[in-house]
């Protein structure tokens, strides 16, 4: 049978894996589809200097990314720039000359991906995005198909492998995050400019496309609550350890009495957790649903190859579906507008609450803090206190009882007046089991 030609924009990381895997597992994916990928054209701007694999040797090269786009042959764009400039133009154009696109532009589906979706629609071509979430995870296949039969109630997920990476290496190491940081900068593993990752923000456009997924809502990045690991110290991992808990940068989306809760931030969770385990750069989503319960989706969250299979398996999906006619629209952009889950503030969240304090020392200083915390109807747990040879700088933990995030803000915005305090308190909610 005739192959399908497709188009592959942008040769980085993910570019240059895909391409690998479509010249080495080439015969493979034909016996698999019963025809074969073609890769017709592919463009960078230094594509010039670009080492392709052999076996693509016949590839159209460009500088161009129209060239691509309107080369008679290809029919399927794919988009592997990034970001929402260029980007947004290639998938425009080739929504505009009715060719179908695959894509792992997180930052851009978060942000516009409703709109790009219904203009595919009406174009009559697929719009395919598995990588742009958990790389090699299929989680957007799991929700948009795997599980649709189940009524999502909740979702955790480990959705950023930098942060997991410097949260687990400082765990072990007892080191602080700007030493790691710094290391991971140098192995290549964060960005020059690592706030994407480190404040939330990355994590937040992927939870932003998985919590449309599961609840079937439209859901903006700014519907979420983001909180990066910055504050984060060894000290932290000490406590956390004494309560038989860790930290991790969770991505949660929770369906309450009130509304869904969106968040990313740092929180305590406890170690015999499932998610607890995830270490070093790998992703996790934890999905629990009204009659399936739990499922756990564990894998590379980045990386070539990994996101580059995501990448060919969404090329054969909308291949398929050229070849056959047998088209999978699935909306991966709340599909039924179910209407049943309205995301409200995270204020409303009802937690324990882990508060770390660095003090100088002096009497009266747990009376004052309790003090406040009655004043907002908290329920002081426990007091946590390593020794600590300096009076001058010495941090203790206090945790309390489930109360509203709204209190406990209060609380720390009293409490940040207070002048024994070196620095406001650290507030970090405890997270429970599913
Ligand atoms: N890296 C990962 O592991 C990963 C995982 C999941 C999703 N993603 C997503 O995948 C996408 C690509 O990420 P990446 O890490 O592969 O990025 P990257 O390494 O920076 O590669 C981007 C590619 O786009 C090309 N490019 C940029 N502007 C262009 C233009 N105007 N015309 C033609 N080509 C242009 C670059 O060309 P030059 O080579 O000439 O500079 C480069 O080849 C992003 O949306 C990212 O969020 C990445």
């Amino acid at each position: 049978m005739e192959a399908v030609n497709i188009g592959v924009v942008g040769l980085g990381n993910v570019g240059s894996g895909t391409l690998a895997i479509l010249a080495d597992n080439a015969d493979q994916i034909a016996l698999k589809l019963g025809f074969r990928l073609h890769v017709a054209a592919v463009c960078s701007r230094s594509v010039r200097s670009k080492e392709l694999p052999s076996a693509l040797a016949s590839a159209a090269k460009t500088t161009d990314w129209r060239d691509v786009v309107n080369h008679p042959g290809v029919q399927i764009v794919t988009e592997l720039v990034g970001g929402s400039g260029v980007a947004a133009e290639i998938i425009d154009a080739a929504i505009a000359r009715g060719k179908s696109v695959v894509t792992a532009n997180k930052e851009l589906m978060a942000s516009c991906g409703p709109e790009i979706w219904d203009r595919a629609i009406r174009a009559g071509i697929n719009l395919a995005m598995e990588a742009s979430v958990c790389g090699g995870i299929p989680i957007h296949a799991v929700l948009r198909e795997g599980i649709s039969g189940d009524r999502v109630t909740a979702l955790y997920g480990i959705l950023n492998g930098t942060s997991n990476y410097i949260l687990t290496e400082m765990e072990k190491r007892g080191d602080s995050l700007p030493s790691v940081l710094a290391e991971a900068q140098q192995l290549g593993y964060a960005e020059a400019d690592p706030s994407a990752d480190i404040d939330g923000f990355d994590a937040r456009s992927k939870l932003a496309l998985l919590a449309a997924l599961a609840f079937g809502e439209k859901i903006m990045p700014s519907d979420i609550f983001v909180e990066g690991i910055r504050r984060i110290s060894p000290m932290d991992f000490r406590y956390a350890h004494t309560l038989q808990h860790t930290i991790r940068l969770v991505c949660a989306a929770r369906q309450t009495h009130d509304g869904l809760i969106l968040s990313v931030r740092p929180a305590l969770i406890p170690q015999a957790t499932i998610l607890a385990g995830v270490q070093g750069a790998y992703n996790a989503v934890w999905v629990k649903g009204a009659f399936g319960e739990d499922t756990f989706y564990y894998g590379r969250g980045a990386g070539p190859r990994p996101t580059g299979v995501a990448v060919v398996s969404d090329l054969m999906r909308v291949a398929r579906e050229i070849r056959y006619g047998s088209p999978e629209r699935v909306s991966p952009f709340a599909h039924e507008r179910l209407g049943e889950y309205k995301p409200v503030s995270v204020a409303l969240q009802k937690r324990a609450y882990y508060l770390r304090f660095r003090v100088d020392d002096r009497p009266g200083i747990i009376a004052a803090l309790a003090g406040i915390l009655a004043s907002k109807h908290i329920s002081l747990e426990s007091v946590l206190q390593e020794p600590c040879e300096t009076k001058h700088d010495l941090p203790f933990v206090i945790t309390v009882e489930p109360t509203s995030e709204q209190s406990v803000r209060d609380a720390v915005d009293e409490m940040s007046r207070l002048d024994f305090l070196r620095e406001p308190p650290l507030a970090l909610p405890i997270e429970t089991a599913l």
